[in-house]
């Protein structure tokens, strides 16, 4: 079988899926180390046996809704490929706002070398783009979950930043309590398990618990976070986060309880799909 018919059969086992032929596509170009575009140039190429097999295993994954990203271990974010497994969030496109965020507002303050903390860094993807992003930044990485930090550290040493950047377990912000930041940018679980419970089959069957749900109504985390923030030596410049689809309202008044006196602006921003997705809370 070549390469090229090979496809044709993965692509009819997802028909069922949203993106059949892109998903097999990923696969078996991740089985064989090459890229998507060397794939093309190889459709007549013969796929033996052992890759043939374990090709259309992998195709029955992902029919069952397992997550391509979890059998390739890649996902592309902000142009670059991250390390993921089920220990780690596969990062989402809609989360490359917060690093967009992070880097105009360190140019709109004019700071050479930002302090900036990742607060619930998974796989990395925020805090590691914005070291390569901002070279002269001061990065921090922290999560709760030890097997999370693993991947953060294992993308930290294949993008070579691992002299560069600081990576720690810490309950929020608990374990940094006495640390000064410009930023601090976060995507911390927001799905609710009473309401604001916006999560598809798959995306709960596969994707790490404890990197989803943040109680009855997704925003205890935030919550216990910003009532942290407020006990830092010194407030950051500003805090950046990421919520869910039909939050806003509330994340906008906890905010506004939480910072009214503290802020000079809070800023909520829709996503590509105009749907509000982000905080930026500048501090006085
Ligand atoms: C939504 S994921 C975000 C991962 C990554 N930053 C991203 O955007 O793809 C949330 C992360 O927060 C971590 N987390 C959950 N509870 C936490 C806590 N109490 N303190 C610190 N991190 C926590 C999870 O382990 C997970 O890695």
């Amino acid at each position: 079988m070549t390469v090229g018919e090979i496809l044709i059969q993965g692509g009819e086992m997802l028909a069922d899926r949203p993106t059949p032929r892109l998903d097999a596509e990923l696969v078996l170009a991740a089985m064989m180390g090459l890229t998507r575009e060397q794939l093309f140039c190889s459709s007549d190429k013969q796929v033996g046996e052992a890759y043939r097999s374990r090709f259309f295993d992998f195709m029955a994954q992902v029919r069952t809704g397992k997550p391509v990203s979890y059998i390739t271990r890649s996902k592309e974010f902000f142009g670059r490929n991250f390390y993921v497994d089920e220990r780690v969030l596969i990062p989402r496109p809609e989360t490359e706002m917060l690093v967009e965020q992070a880097i105009e507002h360190s140019k709109t303050l004019g700071l050479s070398s930002p302090r900036i903390l990742d607060l619930g860094c998974g796989s990395g993807c925020i805090g590691l783009t914005l070291a390569l992003e901002l070279p002269n930044a001061y990065i921090t990485l922290s999560d709760i979950s030890a097997d999370a930090l693993e991947v953060t550290t294992m993308n930290a040493e294949r993008l070579g930043l691992l002299e560069k950047v600081k990576i720690l377990e810490s309950n929020l912000l608990s374990n940094l309590l006495d640390q000064e930041f410009d930023f601090v940018v976060t995507n911390l679980p927001y799905i609710g398990t009473k309401i604001h419970h916006v999560v598809s089959e798959e995306v709960d069957a596969y994707e790490p618990s404890l990197a989803l749900y943040g109680g009855d109504d997704g925003l205890v985390l935030y919550k216990k976070m910003f009532q942290q923030i407020l006990t830092c030596k010194t407030l950051p410049r500003r805090l950046i986060g990421e919520f869910g689809f039909g939050q806003s309202d509330d994340v906008f008044s906890l905010l506004n309880t939480f910072f009214e006196h503290k802020a000079s602006s809070i800023q909520i921003l829709p996503d590509l799909a105009g749907i509000d997705r982000v905080f930026v809370v500048s501090f006085l």
